[in-house]
Parts: C-alpha cells; sequence; structure tokens
C-alpha cells in the first residue's frame, strides 16, 4: 500500500493535532505522537491508525524527521529509543554513534596542544560512525508490528513528492547557509545551489528517497555493508573524514536496560551511559525528593533546584564517559545516600564562588530534536536523536541525500576544555576508537503506582502505570529542561501543556552561571538571586520538550508540543 502525501496530510483530519502555539493539551483517548515538525507527527498518527504500535509509529517518525526536519532529524546521526511495552518489558536502544577505529585522543588538538577551532564541529573528520538506520531498524525488527517497509512509507513519499516549507525551516536553512554552503552537494541540497527554499515551496529530495527506498527494501545492512556503506566512505575520503566501510561494517546497536529511579511515589525510567542525562536526573530527584519547592520559578525553588543542577553538572563532567570502556560510577551518583550528602551542603551553604575552569565558547544552539509516543495499548516509546550540531558536520553523503552529524565534538578534546555546549569536558570521556561520546540526551518514561480495585486486581490497560514520556534536545540544557518538566507535572500540579511551556532556567557548573528564558522571571525574582550571589544571564529558549502525559484516573493521552519550537501533537 503506498500512501501519498495528501493522505498523510488527511490524517490530521480524523485525529486531533495542535501545534506547539495552543494553549491547551491535545487530549485523546487511544493514541498520541508529539514530535518537533507536523508532517512526521501525522506520520506517527498514520501508522498507529494503520494498526502499528507505539514503536511502528516512532520508527516512521524517525525515518519521517529525518526529511522534514534536517536540522536534527537524520539517518546519518544517533541516538537513544527508550521502549516501555504494556507488559512491563522495557529496553534502551542506543544506537549512539562511534568515534571510528583511527580516531585517537588528541586528533583536534594541533602541536601546541591546542584544541584546533571548529575541527570537531565541521567537515567530515567531526563525524562519528552513525547509528541511526541500524538503532531504528532494530527497533522495529524486536518491538514493531508492520515491518520495516510499511513504516518507511511516509518517508519516502515525504522524500519523494515532497512537503511545504515552513516559515522555520526555511529561516534555519538561512541561518545556516554558511555552514551549508561550505560543501556543494549540501548547497545543492539544502540551498538550491544558492536559492535558498521560501515558505511554502516544496522540498523534494530524490536521493534522500532512493537511500530510504533501498533501507525500507533491503534492511540496514545497505546502509553499513552495502551501497550507501560505500557512498559514505567515499564522501569520507573526499572530504579527509576518517570513516570507511569496515567502521561502517562493525557497527552494531547496543541493547540496553534503562536507568530506574524512584521520586515520590513514581518510577524514573531513563537513560544509562553512554548518555548522562540519566544519571544526572535521577540524582537530582534524589536531592529534591523530601525538599519543599515552594511555587514553581520562586526564588525558593529556583534556588534549590539550580544548587542541584550545579552538583549534578560538576559530576558529569567529572565521571560522564561510555561505561563500556571507563568505569562511571552510577550506582553511587543514582544512591540516596550521595543525594543526601549534597542536599545537606546545598542547605548549608549559599552559592559558591566560581571554580577556575577554562574559558567557554559561546552557546551554540542544541540541534537534537526528542519525539513522544503512547499507543492505544498503553506502549510507550521516548526517543531523542541528533546530528549534534544544527544540520551536523554540513556533509552531505554525495549521491545519498543525507547529512553527516558532528558528533564527535561531544568527546573531549582536551581535559578540562568546555565543547560547544560550553560543558566542561573530563578524562573519561576521551576519544578512543569504537568509544561512544558522552551525551545529555534524556528519554524519560515515567511510571505511577497501578492502580487496583476493591479487591485488589489491577485496573484495565487504559489505567496502566504510565504517567509521562518526555525528553528534549539542548545539548546540556536537556537534562535540566527534563527535571523541570517532570516536576512541573509531578510536584506543580501542572498540565502537560502548562509544564511545557512554563519558562525555565538552567546551571550547568561551568560556566558558574545561572541561565534564564528572558521572558518568564520577574524582576523581583531575579533581584533576590543576584543578592544571593547568582551571576544571571538571559538566554533565548532553553529546550524544546515534546511530552505526553497520561491522565490517572481515566487513562486519556494529554500531549503538548513545546510551543519554543514549532512541533505538533496529534491525536485519536
Ligand atoms: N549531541 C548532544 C548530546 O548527545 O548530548
Amino acid at each position: 500500500m503506498r500512501c501519498t502525501t495528501l493522505q498523510l496530510l488527511l490524517a490530521s483530519f480524523v485525529a486531533c493535532s495542535s501545534s506547539g502555539q495552543a494553549f491547551t493539551p491535545v487530549a485523546a483517548r487511544h493514541g498520541m505522537v508529539v514530535s518537533s515538525e507536523a508532517h512526521a507527527s501525522r506520520a506517527g498518527i498514520e501508522i498507529l491508525q494503520s494498526g502499528g504500535n507505539a514503536v511502528d509509529a516512532a520508527v516512521a517518525v524517525g525515518f519521517a524527521l529525518a526529511v522534514t526536519h534536517p536540522a536534527a532529524g537524520n539517518i546519518g546521526g544517533g541516538g537513544f529509543m527508550l521502549i516501555r511495552m504494556n507488559n512491563g518489558e522495557t529496553a534502551f536502544i542506543d544506537y549512539r554513534e562511534e568515534a571510528p577505529a583511527t580516531a585517537s585522543r588528541d586528533m583536534y588538538l594541533d602541536p601546541h596542544g591546542q584544541v584546533i577551532p571548529q575541527a570537531s564541529i565541521v567537515g567530515a573528520k567531526a563525524v562519528g560512525i552513525p547509528g541511526t538506520a541500524a538503532g531504528l531498524a532494530l527497533a522495529e525488527k524486536r518491538y514493531g508490528k508492520l515491518g520495516l517497509g510499511r513504516v518507511m512509507l511516509p518517508a519516502i513519499v515525504l522524500a519523494e513528492d515532497g512537503f511545504p516549507v515552513s516559515y522555520s525551516l526555511s529561516q534555519s536553512l538561512r541561518e545556516k547557509e554558511r555552514l551549508l554552503s561550505k560543501f556543494p552537494e549540501t548547497r545543492h541540497i539544502f540551498l538550491r545551489d544558492g536559492n535558498p527554499y521560501q515558505p511554502g515551496e516544496i522540498f523534494r529530495q530524490p536521493d534522500l528517497a532512493r537511500t530510504l527506498k533501498l533501507v525500507a527494501r533491503e534492511g540496514p545492512d545497505v546502509f553499513y555493508k552495502g551501497s550507501i556503506a560505500q557512498a559514505i566512505a567515499d564522501t569520507m575520503r573526499d572530504y579527509g573524514g576518517l570513516i570507511t566501510t569496515e567502521d561502517l561494517a562493525q557497527y552494531e546497536v547496543k541493547v540496553r536496560q534503562p536507568l530506574v529511579g524512584r521520586f515520590r511515589g513514581y518510577t524514573i525510567l531513563t537513560a544509562p551511559p553512554p548518555s548522562s542525562g540519566g544519571i544526572a536526573l535521577i540524582e537530582m530527584l534524589n536531592v529534591l525528593e523530601p525538599l519543599d519547592l515552594g511555587v514553581p520559578n520562586s526564588f525558593h525553588s529556583i534556588h534549590l533546584m539550580a544548587e542541584t543542577m550545579r552538583r549534578a553538572y560538576a559530576d558529569r563532567a567529572a565521571y560522564g564517559g561510555d561505561a563500556d570502556f571507563v568505569s562511571v560510577p552510577v550506582a553511587g551518583l543514582t544512591s540516596r545516600s550521595y543525594a543526601a550528602k549534597l542536599r545537606d551542603e546545598i542547605l548549608s551553604s549559599k552559592p559558591e564562588a566560581p571554580v577556575t575552569a577554562g574559558r567557554p565558547h559561546a552557546f551554540e544552539s542544541g540541534e537534537t530534536t526528542h519525539y513522544s509516543v503512547v499507543d492505544a495499548e498503553g506502549n510507550a516509546v521516548a526517543n531523542t536523536y541528533t546530528l549534534n550540531g544544527a544540520y551536523g558536520s554540513g556533509v552531505t553523503v554525495e549521491g545519498a541525500g543525507f547529512l553527516l552529524n558532528d558528533e564527535m565534538d561531544d568527546f573531549t578534546a582536551k581535559p578540562g576544555t568546555p565543547n560547544m555546549f560550553g560543558l566542561i569536558q573530563g578524562e573519561a570521556n576521551v576519544i578512543a576508537p569504537h568509544k561512544r561520546p558522552l551525551s545529555s540526551m534524556t528519554p524519560t518514561i515515567v511510571l505511577r503506582e497501578p492502580t487496583t480495585d476493591a479487591a485488589g486486581n489491577l485496573g484495565p490497560h487504559w489505567a496502566s502505570p504510565l504517567r509521562l514520556v518526555l525528553g528534549s534536545p539542548g545539548g546540556g540544557t536537556i537534562i535540566s529542561t527534563v527535571l523541570q518538566v517532570l516536576l512541573n507535572v509531578l510536584v506543580f500540579n501542572m498540565d502537560v501543556r502548562e509544564a511545557v511551556t512554563a519558562p525555565r532556567f538552567h546551571h550547568q557548573w561551568m560556566p558558574d552561571k545561572l541561565f534564564l528564558e528572558p521572558w518568564g522571571f520577574s524582576a523581583d525574582t531575579q533581584q533576590k538571586l543576584r543578592e544571593a550571589g547568582y551571576k544571571l544571564e538571559m538566554r533565548g529558549l532553553i529546550g524544546e520538550c515534546q511530552a505526553i502525559a497520561v491522565a490517572p484516573e481515566t487513562g486519556w493521552r494529554f500531549g503538548a508540543a513545546d510551543p519554543r519550537g514549532d512541533g505538533e501533537a496529534v491525536g485519536y
């Protein structure tokens, strides 16, 4: 069966949907998809309504975003998919990029030991071995019902027939014109050879459509061992990159178990290493659990949360890395006794003086993307994936139509120096062949206590313990964004729409600054924070959370696309 672009658009008529600008969450009885791009959300709903489950829909959304959201959606990058099936089975699909075999610890340093500017960010040498095609295919094989060919169909149609360019996509392509102009193939596809797309114009990607069809027909082997692998290796050779056909052939998705934490009666399923996100999230929730946080975004709550963030991010810098290569003290960092020690320190001290560190680079926008899916049976997927910076390394695979990541920048180029997100990078995260770079991506699923009837029987499936599915892009701000949205729902009793919309702040230890969204904090609160010793800095928008909440009493799904982006929540 071939669905047309029109059918994908029609999916929105039989479903209820809402862009990021709506003021109330989208409510649906059965299934919900929330992503950062409308066509991709609708592709997911179309799959659910065709009999697919949450994993089928999530895989469809992942491939569709690779077409419609080229800044972050990808097949040339990597990510994490957190799955929780309604029978309680969980999996954390780690399809993070990996350093090529010839990568080395000092590969981004000049002969004087200084970091070569942009070397880990722009161009072929910045590219890690991509994992997305393998990760999505494996998720589909293990947990999907419809098969890769069917769930990739919406993406193929969107690439082949094209889709109307939104205002925000046209703006984003213009903003990144300098990067995209550096590589002829990229300039040709994404800037139409110097005639950038206007809003409303149709963007067709025939090369990408061909690539997607090959993967749909032949499976991921064609990407890792076949003609696409050869095209990647050829592009690497032409542009001075390191990835070879051998690197691609040896790439493996790692299926891990999610990290599990508890917070005020809820179970938190989240990201283990090579992400730092889950550890930091659980560490922070443990610290905050017994504290009265008062009113959201008051001086009191910001102070307690910022001090907690500061300590968790300091630990991230010191201990974060790929646990398959270095020992990461996960149990210690997420233990309640350690949290109690941090809490005592926070309650007995004022914001400290800055600790010496290298001067961070200016922040880049964190171009990662997250989507959340819940189906009618209560299966849930939280998927965060990325090219790292917007449009990744800027390099497009010749003839294959997709951009490659610049994930190598998430490694430590030089211990103690910050990466593009201003995050200080430590020894545990130095580059080594086939190691995965430390991530902040934090796809998270929250479960509540199961409800029982008077006789003690578990409730029906719509009352399954699923409570919240969420995640965000934003580099280092991913973790603090997830923390704030989660607390907004579980502690401050906001609906999911309010929770993703509420103003956000961020502290990542170094630089020793409290970043605030400029629109959301009163002058009085800011003044009190300054008086308490915080160095405030206004920072555009923080994160872009796509979340689904499941109402405990009724099982209704409520979706909210973050108004900071251009996403859409669609349910039926
Ligand atoms: N590339 C962003 C992250 O993985 O944290």
